[in-house]
């Protein structure tokens, strides 16, 4: 008791109980002007902010990345020239559970990193899995409510996400990787990350490459069963959070490596898949992993809500050497999270520790609620009385890739080529990636899935999808389910 300071109020005065509010006399009722006790009444009152729309649960850790490759005569971004180190944060989550949903319910896996870099913040807002359910962002919102809750009853609905997938049969390929024995992850620690878009990477002299990333996790790839993972979300809705945060603890770093697939920029028009197309990936043999670097997470956060729930992750922090790419879906993205933080945190959230960068800042935003960085004069641009002034030699840089830029304005997918179709890749991945064990599983993780309320044309539909995949798999599944 002797060594431990005097509570105060959130204003520093000292504050005079913990345990008693201001009355008239013992018995007697409690006084307005305690405003201690209001103080704690209101602030209880204001203390949840809205959670993320999607990937509302998660976890998160800090770390540091290091360059063990060689990779600078791609890019010329600061953070990936050999041997450098940076800072970083990463979240992982699930994608339709509330915050206080189970970590082992059947859902991809987020996988956000954010490295605090010498030129900026850059952003890798990526899941575990290398593809997604669809590659136009106009159905994102669809989809996510698609996965989420009913209006009617506030029950999640397998009949409502198979509708979505069935009529939407480029989901096929993310489809079958999330019922496959990957689609439940062991722990976080145990999966990969994958940055599933196309990005961009350009060299000093502005000569473009096309990449995508690839975080291998150190300590392996595991998942839960069905029955495991059911069996978890009773014992211990937490147990990737657990699991994380005791690792770190223990002195156990979990860490990934950090690989990219390259395509030299020309490639991109004549490459028999559309390179940009989210629900495809580049076989290796076409585009060979290459060695950047690895990221290990050491440090646990201290206030889970002022380091991770107010973490803010967006596709668009971007930093020189690296950018974008006309992938439909990554562009929209480029929009949709810096509003989600605005709408979720206020206007100011990069002022937020963790979301601050670790370089000097000379922008020329100003005011707003909850600014905390002080604003100095002047406050426009341009000017004449010293203030910061932009790099002209950078404008080039939003020019990289101007790839159909000239073209008329149009609502259409993208040009399909050679191998460009819904099903093929799906059907890989059943045929020749997964075993017969795995195999036998994705058939019973389907059938169990399809058999916990999905009904009449849907399910028809479902069998018809799976039978596009492989024919001999959508028999079985149909068998299953029947
Ligand atoms: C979270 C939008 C596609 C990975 C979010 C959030 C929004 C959003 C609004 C909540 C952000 C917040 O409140 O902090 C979109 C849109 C998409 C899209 C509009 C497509 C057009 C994707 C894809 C991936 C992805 C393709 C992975 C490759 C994530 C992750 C988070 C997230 C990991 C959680 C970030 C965190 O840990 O805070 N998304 N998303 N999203 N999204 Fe997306």
């Amino acid at each position: 008791m002797a060594d431990c300071p005097f509570t105060t109020t959130d204003s520093g005065a000292p504050a005079p109980s913990d345990e008693h509010s201001l009355t008239a006399g013992p018995d007697g009722p409690i006084l307005l002007h305690d405003h201690y006790l209001l103080e704690q009444m209101a602030n209880f009152n204001r203390e949840r902010i809205p959670e993320r729309q999607p990937h509302a649960k998660g976890s998160g850790a800090f770390g540091t990345f290091e360059v063990t490759g060689d990779v600078s005569e791609f890019t010329r971004a600061a953070f990936l020239q050999p041997g450098a180190t940076t800072e970083m944060a990463a979240r992982f989550s699930t994608v339709a559970g509330e915050r206080g949903s189970p970590d082992t319910w059947r859902d991809p896996r987020g996988f956000s990193l954010k490295f605090y870099t010498s030129e900026g913040n850059w952003d890798m807002v990526g899941n575990n899995t290398p593809i997604f359910f669809i590659k136009d962002p106009m159905k994102f919102q669809h989809f996510i409510r698609s996965q989420k809750r009913r209006a009617d009853n506030g029950l999640r609905d397998h009949d409502m996400q198979w509708d979505f997938w069935t009529l939407s049969p480029e989901s096929a390929h993310q489809v079958t990787y999330l019922m496959g024995d990957r689609g439940i992850p062991r722990s976080y620690r145990q999966m990969n990350g994958y940055s599933s878009h196309t990005y961009s990477w350009y060299d000093a002299d502005g000569n473009l490459s096309w990449v995508k990333y690839h975080f291998h996790s150190d300590q392996g790839v595991e998942g839960y069963t069905q029955d495991e993972a059911d069996e978890m979300a009773g014992k211990d809705s937490d147990v990737h959070r657990r699991d994380l945060f005791d690792a770190i603890a223990d002195g156990e770093h979990p860490s990934w490596t950090l690989k990219v697939q390259l395509m030299p920029y020309e490639d991109a028009k004549t490459y028999r898949i559309s390179p940009f197309d989210l629900t495809k990936v580049w076989p290796h043999a076409d585009y060979p992993l290459i060695d950047v670097g690895r990221f290990t997470l050491h440090t646990n956060p201290t206030d889970f809500h002022t380091q991770i729930e107010q973490l803010a992750f967006e596709p668009n922090n971007m930093v020189p050497g690296t950018g974008l790419s006309p992938d439909k879906m990554l562009l929209a993205r480029g929009f949709s999270y810096a509003d989600a933080h605005r709408a979720r945190l206020g206007v100011n959230y990069k002022q937020i520790p963790v979301n601050a960068p670790q370089c000097p800042v000379h922008s020329y935003s100003k005011d707003g609620a909850m600014r905390i960085v002080p604003v100095t004069d002047p406050v426009y641009a341009p000017n004449s009385k010293g203030g910061p002034a932009a790099d002209p030699s950078l404008i080039g840089d939003d020019n990289r890739w101007s790839y159909g830029v000239s073209d008329d304005m149009v609502r259409t997918a993208y040009v399909e080529r050679e191998d460009d179709d819904d099903w093929s890749q799906a059907r890989a991945l059943v045929r020749d990636v997964f075993d017969d064990a795995q195999r036998d599983e994705f058939v019973d993780n389907v059938a169990g899935h399809l058999a916990d309320g999905v009904t009449g044309p849907v399910l028809e539909r479902a069998f018809e999808y799976w039978r596009n995949v492989d024919q001999e798999i959508g028999d079985r599944i149909a068998r299953a389910v029947s």
